[in-house]
């Protein structure tokens, strides 16, 4: 479903990419495709940067070639269309997510699951088609992966969305998470676990947040409207909440233990994984029979659910904090969400930081 790059625009795009795994961005000049047929172009007002960013910029999932232009959470306004695009005019402003192509026809792409087609095209890590992202003034893209925006959601916090909201939208509803009175658990309170919060509270759910960081406790609880807040290294405070929950939202980028967690859902209790660690999970089978318990993953969604949760964050107010940055920032930006130290979300302010070389 990806246009086929015909042509060559004359005009270079620019951007920060990474050369090899340091992961470290500098300024690139490089080609992209000219608009197609059904191509959309846009100029970047705003990306969010996450955390799945920094793993393939440093290649920690053994699957990055370089150069690598990261970003994929992309808010902008359309500069030109091609002339079988239908759904979107000059002028509109749009979004783009992970993903810019799939086959089309495999089951997945029919059931507007486009997310796990075996032939999709992340929005990063295929240079060609895509061409841009944080990087550069202008983006193409054919017009099914671009999203409308709607009108009363903000352009920069709303920009993460495109795959913090996604992300964790998805699997709250396909997990059946999103009802009044259901109890759900978000372990990892960063840029994908303080969105799941929001999403949890305005679909209903009654929300325990699993934190490494005392220190988040009275932002989840005043601020994101948490109903609880446990730490997960403290066994006592694991305890009181002991099979408790319905399912959990796992978001941790990093290696940690499962088991703990899967203690405090009920019997069927569902753990779903979001985040993608570089070494694989250790779990014992005693800890799933115990309970039946299900664990289970999710990846993004597709470009219906999308539009489908826009539309939902628009009307309930769901948007991201956001710290927002030149694109001069961003290394440091990089670093600082390594540490866990950004509230919630780094946003570039492409338009008004990205100058050409
Ligand atoms: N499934 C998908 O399709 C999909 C889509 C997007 C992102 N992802 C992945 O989801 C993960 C989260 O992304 P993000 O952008 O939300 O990252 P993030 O902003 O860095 O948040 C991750 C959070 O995990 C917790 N954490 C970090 N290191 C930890 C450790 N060593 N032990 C325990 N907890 C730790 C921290 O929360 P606390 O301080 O509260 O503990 C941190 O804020 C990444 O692995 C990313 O690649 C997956
Ligand atoms: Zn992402
Ligand atoms: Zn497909």
């Amino acid at each position: 479903m990806a246009n086929s790059p015909e042509s060559e625009d004359p005009v270079k795009a620019y951007g920060y990419a990474a050369r090899d795994s340091s992961g470290v961005l500098t300024p690139l000049t490089f080609s992209r495709r000219s608009t197609a047929d059904k191509d959309v172009r846009f100029k970047v007002l705003y990306c969010g940067i996450c955390h799945s960013d920094l793993h393939f910029a440093k290649n920690e999932w053994g699957m990055s070639t370089y150069p690598i232009l990261p970003g994929h959470e992309i808010v902008g306004v359309v500069t030109e269309v091609g002339s079988k695009v239908e759904k979107f005019k000059v002028g509109d402003v749009v979004g783009v997510g992970c993903l810019v192509g799939s086959c089309g026809s495999c089951q997945n792409c029919t059931n507007d699951l486009e997310s796990y087609c075996p032939k999709q095209i992340l929005t990063y890590g295929f240079p060609y088609h895509d061409g841009i992202r944080w990087l550069l003034d202008h983006m193409v893209a054919d017009e099914h992966f671009v999203l409308r925006w709607p009108e009363n959601l903000p352009l920069d916090s709303g920009a993460p969305l495109l795959c913090a909201g996604i992300t964790t939208y998805r699997p709250l509803r396909h997990f059946g998470l999103d009802k009044s009175g259901v109890m759900v658990g978000v372990v990892g309170l960063g840029g994908l676990g303080h969105v799941a919060v929001k999403f949890a509270k305005a679909l209903g759910a009654e929300v325990t947040v699993f934190s490494t960081t005392p220190a988040k406790k009275q932002e989840a609880l005043e601020g994101l409207k948490a109903d609880h807040f446990i730490v997960t290294k403290d066994p006592e405070e694991m305890r009181s909440v002991a099979s408790s929950l319905d399912g959990i939202i796992d978001t941790v980028s990093a290696t940690h233990p499962i088991e703990p967690l899967l203690t405090v859902l009920k019997q069927d209790g569902k753990h779903v994984s979001l985040g993608v660690p570089e070494k694989p999970l250790e779990l014992s089978t005693y800890s799933l029979i115990m309970g039946r318990k299900i664990v289970s993953g999710s990846a993004t969604g597709g470009l219906k659910e999308t539009q489908e949760m826009l539309e939902f964050a628009a009307k309930h107010g769901v948007n991201a904090d956001i710290e927002l940055i030149p694109i001069d920032y961003v290394n440091t930006a990089m670093d600082r969400v390594l540490k866990s130290d950004v509230r919630y979300r780094f946003v570039i302010d492409v338009a008004n930081s990205l100058k050409a070389p």
